[in-house]
């Protein structure tokens, strides 16, 4: 199996998009080692669109731009190997890619036969420029095949942004993630959109084949191609956005010039605040709860208008209460416990530890309170405890 977990990395696209180079990767790459990234479980580099040259070659063959990558795509694909990460790389379902470079209809064979010989393992496969007429199912399928067919481990991470309902069949036609939503930009506006639409489509979500909600923005302070905005997020709207895309298993591909958090956002305290961005894309307890063995999707317990409760059940019988509130002010919340499955008979309690402040809260049987400040969430690791004082004959209460 591929993908026991959902796959960690980079991709180029929310910051660079035609703005591509072998120098870029070869950086990013360096810097992923020093700066712990790689450690931190990140593994794959994928270049996205507009690596190629306006057309095709003699023999129909795809052809990397001389340019942007003069030692060629295998070169580079050795270099990040060399350095424990896997190489990913871009086509479209359609005759062009969405930024006008030739598409893979009808050359799928021929094409993933060409990523294997430069040793790609992760292909995101879009959905631009397809034709009216054509079975879009079909075609997924048929690229599946096509790089099953080199006999490379290739991660195929379908990208039809949503259309025919993905979550039913791509898991189907061997896609290892399909992309669910349009694309992402770095607004809170756009993470809770994203949220609203897809938290009740991950029942489809379990190893081998993921929910791909975009490339997060964590760290783009509103800079690169998908930034922009002026109400760009801020720290705290990232850390909404990675403990989502952390407790709903969602793919963790990082989209910031990660060689430049620093000197982003014109703040004075800039350093500062790249510290503390590093420190959550790498948050050891988030990518755990992403990683998990166990791999199910939370259970919306409650939605009172923007605000949701989950229950995810984890690893090791603890589950983690997660509370996502998307509204522009904090929310006092009350958490029954016996809307998590545990009534007043039960005869256990819970001892809680909110992952996020990193700090325990103590033993709790009813209920327990939290604030989520505003876009704001709380993720809480609950253990079952005996309960003090509880007789055994609650039970028949
Ligand atoms: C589409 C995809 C994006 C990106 C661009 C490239 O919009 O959804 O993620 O790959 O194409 O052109």
């Amino acid at each position: 199996m591929l993908l026991k977990n959902p796959p960690m990395g980079w991709n180029t696209w929310n910051t660079f998009a035609e703005h591509i180079s072998d120098q870029l990767i070869r950086e990013t790459v360096d810097m992923m080692v020093t700066e712990g990234y790689r450690n931190a479980g990140y593994e794959y580099i994928v270049i996205d669109d507009c690596w190629s040259l306006r057309e095709r070659g003699k023999d129909g063959e795809l052809i990397a731009d001389p340019e942007k990558f003069p030692y060629g795509m295998k070169a580079l694909a050795d270099y990040v190997h060399s350095k424990g990460f896997k190489f990913g790389m871009y086509s479209c379902a359609g005759v062009r890619t969405c930024a006008g470079y030739p598409g893979s209809y009808d050359h799928e064979y021929q094409d993933a036969r060409t990523f294997a010989s430069w040793g790609v393992d992760y292909l995101k496969y879009d959905f631009c420029f397809f034709p009216n007429r054509a079975d879009c199912k079909l075609r997924y399928l048929m690229m599946s095949q096509a790089l099953r067919a080199t006999g490379r481990d290739i991660v195929f991470s379908a990208c039809n942004w949503g259309v025919e309902e993905p979550w039913t069949w791509m898991r189907s036609v061997g896609a290892h993630l399909y992309r669910s939503t349009s694309d992402i930009f770095d607004t809170f506006r756009d993470t809770a959109n994203i949220i609203k639409q897809q938290y009740d489509k991950f029942n489809m979500n379990a190893p081998n084949c993921y929910n791909d909600i975009d490339m997060m923005t964590v760290g783009m302070y509103g800079q690169g191609h998908v930034g922009g905005q002026e109400d760009f997020n801020n720290y705290e709207e990232y850390v909404t956005q990675f403990a989502f895309w952390c407790y709903f298993n969602a793919p963790l591909m990082m989209g910031a010039d990660l060689r430049k958090l620093n000197e982003m956002t014109g703040d004075k305290d800039t350093d500062e605040l790249r510290k503390k961005t590093k420190a959550l894309l790498q948050n050891k307890a988030l990518i755990e709860l992403n990683q998990d063995e166990e791999q199910r999707p939370p259970f919306l317990v409650r939605r009172e208008g923007d605000k949701f409760t989950f229950v995810k059940e984890v690893n090791n019988n603890e589950f983690v209460i997660g509370v996502f509130n998307l509204n522009d002010t904090q929310q006092l919340t009350d958490i029954l416990l016996t809307d998590c499955g545990m009534p007043v008979s039960s005869g256990v309690a819970v001892e809680a530890y909110d992952i996020l402040e990193e700090k325990p809260l103590g033993t709790f049987v009813d209920d327990l309170t939290v604030t989520p400040m505003k876009h704001g969430c709380k993720l809480i690791r609950c253990r079952f405890v005996p309960r003090n004082g509880f007789d055994g004959n609650r039970l028949a209460d």
